[in-house]
């Protein structure tokens, strides 16, 4: 199953590739039926602190206000061994392993697009990441939402970052991550409400509670983690990401997880649901939850694959095959893909034949 997901991931990069090019039409279905994990909630909710638990790497512009202004879809790939690194899909040839520099490069590309300054764009930063700490995941981080326009911003800013929220999160292969700061009352999440608006019955939507470390003396969240409140179809993952004093005086990762696992084990609020609470549990989580999904839609992949499949032959043909140009050979790749794609996908359902797993 690993493989398969590793696969997906590959698909997705070279839709992205081909479609960035708008040279088929054919692909963009292709790329929608495929299985993500967005990220949504209100602004500052701890969204992108949440994704950087989840890889478990320091690499994502994070703080007050609107930091997050375009959509960055990272792909997590798992390495067997060897060092970390991280590439951009706008600098292709450039190997990133100092992760500040990654960090950097999101903010550059990102006022390459909207200028410096507060706007927004629903054009997508494609970073990939390879580490052997990390599972293979397709995450998508997305711009806050918010309820006012701030200075330097147009005023349909709100309902823009909604619309695009929104386009990420409709598509019924995005699990959606719903983030909301356990500070506030989660009767106004915005993370929730554009969460039920897309999945009612909350089949594709996990709860990440974040900020516990920062409720107010006196109360807790034990309700909502227990599942007695706010209930969801998952039950709510409740996290602690560093705060902005342990961002400003460095708290490294590993420092941070074992300061949340410790704040779990020795609450005697939280100390009996410590074992499904965390970034890490989180991270198993997500995981476990994409290989059910690409098991359930792998026919229906598999389906749309092999149509793409005749198309991109019909496309190649037109082309004359010209396997040098960047066109041909982008082409060529994804017809690649699709063959190793179709091969596995046999395997799997001889595998089943064979009175093995079953989808
Ligand atoms: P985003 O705007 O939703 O992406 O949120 P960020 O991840 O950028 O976080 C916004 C601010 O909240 C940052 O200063 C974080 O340090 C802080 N923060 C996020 N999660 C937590 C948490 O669980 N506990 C504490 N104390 N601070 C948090
Ligand atoms: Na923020
Ligand atoms: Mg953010």
């Amino acid at each position: 199953m690993e493989s398969l997901i590793t696969l997906v991931n590959k698909l997705q990069r070279a839709c992205t590739a081909l479609g960035d090019h708008g040279e088929d039409s054919a692909l963009p279905t292709l790329w929608d039926s495929l299985p993500s994990i967005a990220v949504v909630g209100g602004q500052s909710s701890g969204k992108s602190s949440v994704l950087e638990s989840v890889v478990g790497k320091d690499f994502l512009p994070r703080g007050s206000g609107i930091v997050t202004r375009r959509p960055l879809v990272l792909q997590l790939h798992r390495l067997d061994e060897g060092r970390e690194y991280a590439e951009f899909m706008h600098l292709p040839r450039k190997r990133f392993t100092d992760f500040a520099a990654v960090r950097k490069e999101i903010q550059d590309e990102t006022d390459r697009e909207t200028g410096r300054t507060k706007g927004i764009s629903p054009v997508p930063i494609h970073l990939s990441v390879y580490s052997p700490h990390v599972v293979n995941l397709t995450l998508i981080d997305l711009p806050g939402l918010t309820k006012v326009a701030v200075e330097g911003q147009a005023e349909s800013v709100v309902q823009d970052i909604e619309n695009m929220v929104r386009a990420y999160i409709e598509k019924p292969n995005c699990v959606i991550l719903a983030v909301s700061p356990a500070n506030q009352d989660l009767a106004t999440s915005d993370a929730i409400k554009i969460s039920r608006e897309v999945d009612p019955k909350g089949e594709r939507t996990i709860g990440v509670l974040t900020k516990i470390d920062l409720m107010d003396k006196g109360t807790d969240a034990v309700d909502i983690l227990e599942g007695k409140a706010y209930k969801l179809q998952f039950p709510w993952i409740g996290v602690v990401n560093r705060s902005q004093a342990d961002i400003n005086k460095n708290v490294d990762m590993v420092a941070a997880r074992r300061k949340e696992r410790e704040y779990f084990a020795n609450s005697p609020d939280y100390k009996h649901l410590a074992h499904r609470m965390g970034s890490e549990h989180l991270a198993k989580v997500l995981s476990k939850h994409l290989e059910q999904v690409i098991k359930s839609r792998i026919p229906g992949i598999q389906s749309l694959i092999s149509k793409t499949l005749n198309e991109l032959e019909t496309e190649l043909n037109r082309l004359g095959k010209p396997i040098a140009s960047d066109a041909g050979g982008k082409l060529y790749t994804i017809m690649e893909i699709c063959r190793i794609f179709d091969g596995i996908y046999k395997e799997h359902l001889d595998g089943i034949r064979a009175g093995g797993e079953k989808i």
